[in-house]
């Protein structure tokens, strides 16, 4: 009954090419999506190592891996990218004929994933592609009401996004991801994400799904200042800001002969390796115990993030290993646009370039409920006097973007001179109790 009732369904929609009618199974279809996507995820086969041998683009920033996939290729609305041919010519052709194709001397496939894995693709090719481009533009001009879509999004999707998009760490804020790449996004609502199990929507149709788009398109960004505070948390110590498990093994990276070799927790700290003051020299860094040879981050201020990223996953790094995309990305912001210029804020004998006295009232009302008038009140602290004076860069670094995974709040919107004020007025609490 079923497979009849989709036969007749397909030939309705006129979805089928000449030849013999059959029987469309969707959920091949979308998991064929899934695959285009990335093949490599959905179905849990590795690439070969190198590059795809038809991926012929010199100094591209595609990835070895993502030579690999379909879309890489194909493109988004499946019209073809970076000059290669696109698969819209073969909808509705056999799936038999396509699955030949993937097999072929260009694709070479065969033998990568299953055979049922390539007839998914191939019926995606057949029947799974829809005109994105087309469909983006009608509703854009339709300009429908999307408002009643907050009523779907909040039943169908916010349980794993949260209301604002925002929930998943593994995820750019869908928001943004669909502003930035809506195709892309239309074919993930449409087909699912590889490798989980976000519900598809093909059944309900492409205009559900591209107004769904719309809707998500009007969720908030990342605040840029609340990312970049988040980094700077991190860079201080991933594993309290996280809430993860301390690492067991030391860094690969961190020198065998430096102090805290065998502190492991530690040798993961981005600032154990590149400094308070993120040169990697003042405070013990260029000499003392926390000396590590190893050079600053002041170099890559400024750097486009997803260079950083790129930084952060490489072989020395390893940090995609641990932490979710998102997190990366707050690193790289912090790293591009977070960095506190230290040498204009505190001098070379380490005192704040600062007036105490302007930031009196700031710390008695701002600091004081937490720390105490005298900054000792958090025993489990240092006096904050002491600390203000050993490593300055430390406290401006937290003065301005908080503690992991602790309340105190993060300063860097306000006047940068008030945040030098207040480490100066710092300095001038008692260092022992
Ligand atoms: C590295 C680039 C590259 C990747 C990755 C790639 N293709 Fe292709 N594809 C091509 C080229 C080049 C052609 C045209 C030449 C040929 O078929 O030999 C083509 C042709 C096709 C065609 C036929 C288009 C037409 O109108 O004749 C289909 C369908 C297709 N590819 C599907 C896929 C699928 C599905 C995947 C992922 C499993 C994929 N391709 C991955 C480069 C790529
Ligand atoms: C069962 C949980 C779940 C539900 C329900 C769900 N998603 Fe997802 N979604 C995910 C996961 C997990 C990812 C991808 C994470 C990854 O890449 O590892 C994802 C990815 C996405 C992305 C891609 C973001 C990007 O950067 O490419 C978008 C957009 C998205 N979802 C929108 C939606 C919308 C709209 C709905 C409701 C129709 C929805 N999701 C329902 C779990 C879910
Ligand atoms: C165990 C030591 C270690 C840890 C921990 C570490 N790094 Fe690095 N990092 C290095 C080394 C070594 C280099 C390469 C330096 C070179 O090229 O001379 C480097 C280079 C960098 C660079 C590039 C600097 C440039 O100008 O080229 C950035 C940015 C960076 N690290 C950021 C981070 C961030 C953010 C973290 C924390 C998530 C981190 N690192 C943690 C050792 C470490
Ligand atoms: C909501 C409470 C709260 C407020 C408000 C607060 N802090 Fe904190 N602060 C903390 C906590 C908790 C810690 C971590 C203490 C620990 O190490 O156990 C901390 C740590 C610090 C440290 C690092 C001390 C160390 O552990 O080495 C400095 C410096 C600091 N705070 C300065 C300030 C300044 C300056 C202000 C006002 C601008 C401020 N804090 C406001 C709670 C707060």
């Amino acid at each position: 009954m079923k497979r009849f009732a989709l036969a007749a369904l397909a030939a309705v929609m006129g979805s089928l090419g000449p030849g013999p009618a059959m029987a469309v199974d969707e959920g091949s279809v979308v998991r064929g999506g899934r695959l285009y996507d990335n093949w490599n995820i959905e179905s849990k086969n590795r690439p070969p190592n190198g590059p795809h041998p038809a991926f012929t683009i010199k100094g591209s920033a595609v990835s070895t891996t993502d030579t690999w996939r379909c879309s890489t290729c194909h493109g988004w609305d499946y019209k073809g990218k970076h000059g290669y041919v696109g698969i819209r010519n073969r909808q509705g052709a056999d799936p038999s004929t396509i699955v030949a194709l993937l097999k072929n001397a260009t694709h070479r496939y065969g033998g990568l994933m299953g055979e049922a894995s390539l007839l998914d693709l191939a019926n995606f090719v057949s029947h799974g592609q829809i005109d994105t481009q087309k469909l983006i533009e009608t509703e854009h001009r339709a300009k429908t009401n999307v408002a009643s879509y907050e009523e779907f999004y909040g039943t169908i999707c916010a349980a794993c996004h949260g209301s604002d998009g925002g929930r998943l760490r593994e995820v750019a804020p869908i928001g943004d991801a669909a502003r930035q790449r809506p195709h892309e996004v239309l074919h993930n609502l449409i087909n699912g994400h590889p490798g989980d199990v976000m519900p598809p929507l093909s059944a309900l149709g492409g205009d559900f799904a591209v107004r769904m788009l719309t809707y998500v398109q009007t969720l908030p960004s990342r605040s840029m200042s609340v990312s970049v505070a988040h980094g700077a948390r991190m860079y201080d110590n991933w594993q309290v800001e996280t809430g993860a498990l301390p690492q067991a093994l030391p860094h690969p990276a961190y020198p065998s002969t430096a102090h805290f070799a065998a502190d492991a927790p530690t040798t993961w700290r981005c600032k154990e390796c590149h400094g308070w003051d993120y040169a990697g020299k003042q405070g013990q860094y260029a000499s003392g115990h926390h000396a590590t040879g190893i050079k600053g981050i002041r170099g890559m201020a400024g750097a486009d993030p997803a260079r950083i990223v790129a930084v952060l996953r490489d072989s020395k790094h390893r940090f995609d290993a641990v932490l979710k995309a998102r997190d990366l990305l707050d690193l790289a912001n912090f790293v591009s646009v977070g960095q506190i210029d230290m040498n204009a804020a505190i001098d070379q004998r380490g005192r704040a370039r600062g007036n105490a006295a302007r930031a009196g009232a700031h710390y008695r009302t701002i600091c004081a409920t937490c720390h105490g008038i005298d900054g000792q009140r958090i025993i489990t602290a240092p006096p904050l006097g002491r600390v203000a004076r050993a490593n300055p860069w430390e406290g401006l670094h937290k003065i301005a973007n908080g503690h992991p995974n602790e309340k105190m709040p993060a300063l860097r919107k306000l006047d940068p001179q008030l945040l030098i004020d207040i480490l100066a007025h710092l300095q001038g609490l008692p260092e022992t109790r």
